[in-house]
């Protein structure tokens, strides 16, 4: 029996899900939102907030350590991970109650359960079972958006126990609070290389074994080289194009086994093996996206490689009325472009049904800053020299290093540089890389920047605020044509 019918059915409360549920409530649409776990997803309870909320301690024992004595503080350093780990759960925790405070107070309905669409089409609304603790309940709503995410990747020769062996949502379980005196961790992505930061730091041996012959491998070549250095630095033992053939518990650990990443298949069984030892191991080698039992074979629901298949444009599957949006899609696994994708399929669903204040909308994947929590930050936009080159897109670039900004000195932040390049023959900004303090916000003036096709000039007729890291944006631009006022050189580009 359908108990309610509702503008909207939004199936996952990640930021993809429940951005969207706000987004629509505000344009006064009745919405339903399902969440079989906890409110915020994967970006909220294991993902970008905790991991950001250690973080935060490991940024601060590296400056006692680093810095202390220099600064005037003298201190006996002594770290405490399960310190560390309960402030990570007590962010958790406000910022779900958080999420739930604000879906209440726009009337959305929170639904705790596993949903699944389970008939319907555009002209009659959807019927939607929610499987939850306190039995099934059954929805009717005229749109769907499907916002399930996704998971960690797991290889069967991987053996992952979650007690041992884990994915990284296992290790930032809210009771995993004492340090490995030894972790393994395979694949030197974005989420290996921010794992190998805080648990080197928090006194972890860590070892890194990477497929490829490079870390976070999509990155400036400029900015890996930055990044192996400074693990280096950290004794974080980094093994590049190593393919990891098993992954086994130990009497008193675990161990992988690999060979070397160019090996042919039909060679693998004769060659010599590498074997590493810990006591824990982290698998984060992707992710997949989550799919299964949502109805959607029964619906018509395409899915292409293991992913909801949506129009680019519109985000609306190929069943009308129903959408997707975030990780499940395949695009880019990155929350903010959940969220901004939650805004497109909104205005489309809503637009769709008639009677809102909002025009239908289309995607555009121009813009999209990325950030990788590792010490020192990453942040990156648009398109990186070699995309330059392979687009024949003539390239100037303006480089300035932190150690030539004053505040980055005040800081004891001069590790680091940002890269701007913009097009030579309308000097139009068309990507940038950082690496440093704040590079991830500093990144951000530059996606603006870049969305409303502004110039280096542009940037730089803008007055930066004195003394602030922000001017490693301004001296970058400004040494695009050759003029930044702290670095020696000659206009190159006007
Ligand atoms: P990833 O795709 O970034 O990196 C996985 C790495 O594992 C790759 O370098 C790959 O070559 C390597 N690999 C794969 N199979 C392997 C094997 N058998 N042996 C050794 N290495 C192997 O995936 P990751 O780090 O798991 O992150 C998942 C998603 O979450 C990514 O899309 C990422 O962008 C997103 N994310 C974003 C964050 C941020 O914005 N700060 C933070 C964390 C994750």
């Amino acid at each position: 029996m359908i108990n309610e019918v509702y503008d909207l059915a939004i199936i996952g409360a990640g930021p993809g899900g429940y951005h969207a549920a706000i987004r629509a409530a505000q344009y006064g649409a009745k919405v339903a939102l399902i969440e079989k776990e906890s409110l915020g997803g994967t970006c909220l309870n294991v993902g970008c907030i905790p991991t950001k909320a250690l973080y935060a301690s490991t940024k601060l024992i590296q400056q006692i350590r680093e810095h202390g004595e220099e600064f005037g503080v003298s201190c006996e350093l002594k770290t405490n991970f399960s310190n560390a780990v309960e402030r990570k759960n007590r962010i958790v925790r406000e910022l779900v109650d958080g999420i739930a405070g604000l879906q209440k107070s726009w009337k959305n309905d929170v639904f705790n359960g596993f949903g699944k669409i389970i008939g319907g089409d555009i002209n009659n609304g959807f019927d939607l079972a929610i499987e939850g603790d306190n039995g099934e309940k059954t929805i009717r709503a005229k749109r769907v958006i499907i916002a399930t995410g996704s998971f960690p990747k797991l290889i069967p020769s991987f053996n992952i126990d979650h007690q041992k062996i884990l994915t990284s949502s296992d290790i930032l379980h809210p009771d995993f609070k004492e340090i490995p005196k030894s972790l393994l961790i395979i694949g030197a992505g974005v989420i290996g290389c921010e794992f190998a930061n805080i648990f080197a730091t928090f006194g972890s041996k860590v070892t890194v074994l990477e497929y490829l012959p490079l870390p976070i491998a999509t990155e400036e070549p400029m900015i890996i080289r930055a990044i192996m250095n400074k693990f280096e630095k950290s004794e974080i033992d980094l093994h590049i194009s190593q393919n990891v053939l098993s992954i086994e518990k130990t009497a008193n650990g675990v161990k992988a086994t690999t060979c070397p990443a160019n090996i042919p298949k039909d060679e693998i069984e004769s060659i010599e093996k590498k074997v590493f030892e810990a006591d824990y191991c982290l698998v984060s080698i992707g992710r997949e996206k989550e799919i299964f039992n949502l109805g959607l074979e029964k619906l018509g629901i395409e899915t292409v490689r293991g992913a909801i298949n949506v129009n680019p444009d519109t985000l609306e599957t190929y069943v009308k009325g129903i959408y997707a949006i975030g990780d499940v899609t395949g695009g880019l696994m990155l929350a903010h472009v959940a969220s901004y994708e939650g805004n497109v399929a909104i205005a489309n669903a809503l637009s769709s049904i008639g009677g809102f204040p909002i025009k239908p909308a289309t995607t555009d994947y121009s813009v999209v800053p990325a950030t990788i929590f590792t010490s020192p930050n990453i942040g990156s936009v648009g398109i990186r020299r070699a995309e330059a080159k392979e687009k024949n897109i003539s390239v100037a670039m303006g480089r300035f290093t932190y150690s030539s900004l004053g505040k980055a000195k005040c800081m004891g932040e001069e590790e680091g540089f940002i890269m701007i390049l913009a097009n030579k023959e309308n000097g139009k900004i068309i990507g940038a890389s950082c690496i440093g303090a704040e590079a991830p916000e500093l990144i951000a003036e530059i996606a603006l920047a870049m969305k409303y096709g502004l110039t280096a000039h542009d940037i730089g007729s803008v007055i930066h605020s004195h003394p602030t890291i922000s001017e490693m944006v301004l001296e970058g631009a400004e040494d695009v044509f050759g003029m930044a006022i702290h670095r020696r050189g000659r206009p190159r580009f006007v």
